[in-house]
């Protein structure tokens, strides 16, 4: 197969951004775009991306569900941040198709909120073939009137801890309920990417039905027909959308979802389609998308047990744990040794877990094995729950992590690093102590 090099430069600055012709805000993002540009590359191919820092602080870039090399993973465990002014350059190959994205992982709760994302579309040949490919990217945005963002008091902050920083201008690809112009008689595939802070997005079409041909790993094995589908912050859903009817309109909206917080579930418009004129298709939709092996059995013998919990606290009237601590240090794992992890949640809200680097397949989930097979980075988690997940190191030595990504519960505490050891090689990093940077 032939690969190639691809160069992309990525500015972080902060620019005036319209989420609607009237409603314009000081977003902070990429090339002065919200969301920053759609990389996209071929399986195989390697991207040299340098990010210049144009902001008046430090950031780093995580390329969430791309296999990249420990040194690459844009944390500040594995590099030193980007000053202002100051530029760094990725380099990594893209060894899986897919819908991943790219967000800060610096002063998150800010950056993010701001725009800091945008998305990293990987294609292969053996894809479907599909009249259309869109990527829509989910977030919200906690205003005040003249269009700044909130502050809030002592209060809001700290139910914005609690619950995560939900707001209600909602956004796909940064605009306030776009229109979204497709063909009647055409399939396309519609790439979603939730990018918000904490928002759980339950996608709808007003009832029409949808495959499902692919989440964060990539393709499912065969497609999957549903009305509704959760993404919850960090993961991606890919579907097929279609063929509509000529002159239908319809909304993308979010059905409630209760994640046991103090925000009231509703159900939300977040972007409206139009049917235009029959135009004939020429998809292709084989029967089996992909072979997903096995990793392991539904009962295989646990390798570890992480708990994800909050606990009281005198500073902040609330933390979040890992295994009872914040910002915690996990044991380590060897290249090669297949990983059966227990993740509980014994907390009474929801927490989405996300693995950095490497992709999961979720053997019990409630109870039970999933509908389907799926290769995920990051997993829902119900209150007093747990889902059980297998997982091999590839040879990917270094420093990783794991986090809830509700970004105000990361930052709270609700992560850990841990090391991935190259046997042969033995710990790079034993006796370190790795602090969470925060700023
Ligand atoms: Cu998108 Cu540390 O995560
Ligand atoms: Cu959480």
């Amino acid at each position: 197969m032939q690969t190639n090099t691809l160069y992309y430069k990525l500015t972080a600055s902060e620019f005036e951004w319209a989420i609607t012709e009237e409603k314009k805000i000081r977003a902070w993002g990429f090339n002065n775009q919200l969301p920053g540009p759609v990389l996209t590359a071929k399986k195989g191919d390697t991207l040299i991306i340098k990010v210049k820092n144009d902001l008046a602080e430090p950031t780093v870039v995580h390329w969430h569900g791309i296999r990249v090399p420990a040194s690459m993973d844009g944390t500040g465990e594995v590099q030193r941040p980007i000053q202002p002014g100051e530029e760094f350059e990725y380099r990594f190959a893209v060894p899986d198709s897919g819908t991943f994205w790219y967000h800060s992982h610096q002063n998150e709760t800010v950056q993010m909120e701001r725009g800091m994302y945008g998305a990293l579309i990987v294609e292969d040949d053996a894809d479907p073939v599909v009249d259309a490919d869109k990527v829509f990217m989910i977030d919200d945005m906690k205003l005040n009137r003249d269009n700044s963002f909130k502050e809030g008091n002592f209060f809001s902050r700290w139910a914005e801890r609690h619950d995560g920083r939900q707001g209600d201008t909602l956004l796909i690809n940064g605009k306030e309920n776009p229109v979204i112009n497709v063909q009647a008689g055409q399939t396309e595939r519609w790439r979603f990417i939730n990018s918000s802070s904490a928002r759980y997005f339950v996608l709808h079409l007003d009832g029409r039905s949808f495959r499902i041909i692919g989440t964060d790993g990539g393709l499912v094995e065969k497609p999957v027909t549903a009305t509704e589908v959760l993404i919850t912050p960090g993961e991606r859903v890919d579907i097929l959308a279609g063929p509509f009817a000529e002159g239908e309109t319809f909304p993308i909206e979010s059905l409630p979802y209760n994640r046991s917080t103090f925000l009231k579930a509703k159900r939300e418009q977040f972007a409206t389609v139009k049917v235009g004129k029959f135009k004939p298709s020429v998809a292709l939709i084989p029967d089996i998308l992909k072979k997903i092996e096995p990793l392991a059995p539904k009962d295989a013998d646990v390798t570890r047990k992480i708990t994800l919990a909050v606990g009281p606290s005198l500073k902040h009237g609330i933390d979040f744990l890992v295994n009872g601590t914040m910002h915690a240090n996990d044991k380590p794992v060897y290249v090669g040794e297949l990983q059966v992890w227990e993740v509980f949640n014994t907390s009474l809200m929801d927490h989405p877990f996300h693995l950095h680097g490497y992709f999961f397949q979720v053997l019990e989930d409630k109870g039970k094995a999933p509908d389907y097979l799926a290769w995920k980075d990051t997993i829902n988690l119900k209150p007093r729950s747990k889902v059980k997940i297998a997982w091999v190191p590839d040879n990917r030595p270094g420093m990783w992590m794991y986090h809830c990504h509700i970004i105000e519960h990361h930052e709270a505490g609700m992560m850990a690093n841990f090391e991935v050891i190259d046997p042969n090689k033995g710990a790079q990093f034993e006796g370190q102590h790795h602090h969470h940077c925060k700023n």
